[in-house]
């Protein structure tokens, strides 16, 4: 008779790993945001709402005058650079250039945009004498373009749904809206929602992938729409989260 050794007894089951909060953000405060376009409204409301919650910003133009006289105008630390020089020098690199210049911008940027996280905030859309149109990028959305064309870098999206008027306006305080944030990977998500989430009143939801961000981006057509009617500059809340 052969003796075997008998199998080891079966352990106890592994214990569930703790499912992660997903309010749990990382700390962002000391990432240097860089704006493409910082000079256009969006871009502006943008930098100065990060910049006066305590981020280092940098906006970008294709001009670095144009770049740094808008700076100054904004203050709060607030730097200016030619969009080059705001992606060499920036962290996380927000898109905020209109739709036509896009394709053009990010493909002249690929080297100095490659390791960084870039955000898409472009909202490809077209106006005629019924309102506004969501436009359909061959890629499916600016966010995907943006993803195609910047293979090197990680590119998720948010911001779309902000009104630039209210960024801008000094005698606000708070921002009463949701930024949905869409990308592919948690952390670089995560990033992004914290980002969001240091600006008074504002709070960054998860939103799904890339291949959802065509939805995100021409539901602005349909608050465009709302703001007309209404003589409002609409915001979005995601209830129930
Ligand atoms: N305005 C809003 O309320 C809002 C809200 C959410 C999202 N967005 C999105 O944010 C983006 C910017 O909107 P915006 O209203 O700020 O636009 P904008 O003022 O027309 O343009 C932003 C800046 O982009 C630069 N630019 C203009 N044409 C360009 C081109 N062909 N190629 C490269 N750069 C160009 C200009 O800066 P330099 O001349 O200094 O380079 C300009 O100051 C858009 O894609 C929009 O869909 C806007």
């Amino acid at each position: 008779m052969t003796s075997s050794t008998p199998p080891a007894p079966p352990g106890p089951p592994a214990a569930p790993r703790p499912a992660k909060d997903p309010w749990d953000l990382p700390d962002v405060s000391g990432l240097v945001v860089g704006v493409l376009g910082g000079t256009g409204d969006q871009g502006r409301g943008l930098a100065y709402r990060l910049a006066a919650a305590g981020q280092q910003v940098i906006i970008g133009s294709r001009a670095a005058d144009r770049a740094e006289a808008v700076a100054a105008e904004i203050g709060h630390g607030v730097q200016g650079a030619d969009n080059a020089d705001c992606a060499r020098r920036s962290d996380v690199v927000i898109v905020a250039v209109p739709w036509e210049g896009h394709a053009k911008t990010l493909e002249s940027l690929r080297e100095e945009l490659a390791g960084k996280l870039v955000v898409d905030c472009v909202n490809p859309l077209g106006f005629d004498k019924k309102g506004a149109y969501a436009l359909k990028p061959e890629e499916g959305s600016a966010a995907e373009q943006a993803a195609a064309l910047l293979p090197d870098s990680r590119v998720a999206a948010a911001f779309h749904h902000l009104s630039a008027v209210l960024l801008k306006d000094t005698s606000i305080a708070e921002i009463d809206t949701d930024v949905m944030v869409l990308g592919e990977e948690r952390a670089d998500v995560e990033i992004v929602q914290a980002l969001a989430g240091r600006i008074p009143g504002m709070r960054g939801v998860f939103a799904g992938r890339l291949r959802n961000a065509h939805q995100v981006e021409s539901l602005v057509a349909n608050l465009i729409s709302v703001n007309r009617r209404y003589k409002a500059h609409a915001g979005l809340r995601v209830t129930d989260v």
